[in-house]
């Protein structure tokens, strides 16, 4: 029995990490403070809308984000576009293609992200939960209990990780990168300081629209975090308000018979 539970405590765990224990040549992932991170925390909606720009800007010349819709970018907890902006930013900067009319046709509110439009660059609507940043300690991922998986946290580690080193392997010349396990990847620096501007005159600097970016992904990955928080907390609050309930009945059916003495 106890050898069961035991098993079954093991396969949690190795559940609850994501199952990303495994990634042998491990790179190195710089921590980040994200305002989604805590048990409170929500997404910076102004950071979401500049992460935005930077993969309209960026990143969608070769990435896909096929599984987001234009719509959600309206919903409260996210960039809380306005309906109008939002119409106007699907239509101004992506096309889908029209089966009726046989053509591409300016994207809708209701339309996805398009997908990728380069053949190995890996989808982005879900990258910040397939990656992990944190492994340890002693690749057993038990910090991923205390900091979360860090999907954040690697995307910023890679967008910020280039070494400057190339190679060229059997055709591909691939990029040295000190996040990326094995330590080349085939993708190119992308983003220099004031690769992207914005109108606020906010901070464009390399670092900043990695961040920024990454906090993007993290939103398409899991735009309801912020609501599931809050579930969870009042869940913890109503098991603590019937735990304490429970004790008290507990002592109050036992009280008659406490302190007697049976042998008598
Ligand atoms: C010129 C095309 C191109 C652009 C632009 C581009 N990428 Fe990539 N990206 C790639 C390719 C190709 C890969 C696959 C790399 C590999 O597996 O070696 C990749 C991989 C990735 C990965 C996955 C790394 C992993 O662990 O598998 C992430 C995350 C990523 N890109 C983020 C971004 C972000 C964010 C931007 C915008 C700032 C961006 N990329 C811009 C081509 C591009």
């Amino acid at each position: 029995m106890i050898k069961q539970l035991t098993a079954t405590a093991i396969t949690a765990l190795a559940l609850s990490t994501g199952g990303a224990i495994a990634a042998g040549d491990e790179g190195h992932i710089e921590d980040v403070a994200f305002s989604y991170e805590g048990p409170f925390g929500t997404y910076d909606k102004e950071q979401l809308r500049r992460g935005l720009k930077v993969y309209t800007e960026v990143c969608a010349a070769c990435h896909g984000l096929q599984y987001v819709t234009f719509r959600s970018l309206a919903e409260p907890g996210g960039p809380e576009f306005s309906e109008d902006e939002v119409r106007v930013y699907a239509s101004e900067n992506f096309t889908v293609y029209d089966a009726e009319l046989e053509e591409d046709v300016p994207a809708k509110p209701a339309d996805h992200f398009p997908k990728s439009g380069v053949e190995n660059a890996p989808d982005l609507s879900l990258m910040a939960k397939a990656r992990a940043g944190f492994h340890g300690p002693a690749g057993t991922g038990l910090n991923q209990m205390f900091y979360g998986i860090g999907g954040g946290e690697y995307i910023y580690s890679f967008l910020t990780g280039f070494t400057g080193e190339e190679k060229e392997v059997a055709g591909t010349v691939l990029y040295g990168n000190s996040a990326f396990p094995g330590g080349y990847a085939s993708m190119a620096p992308q983003l220099e300081d004031g690769t992207v501007e914005f109108d606020n005159g906010h901070s464009s600097s390399a670092h900043h629209l990695a961040e920024d970016v990454s906090a993007f992904l993290m939103w398409a990955a899991e735009p309801k975090m912020a609501a599931r928080k809050q579930t969870g907390f009042v869940a913890v609050l109503m098991l603590v308000l019937l735990t304490s309930l429970l004790y008290l009945t507990n002592k109050k059916l036992w009280a008659p018979h406490k302190g007697k003495d049976f042998d008598a």
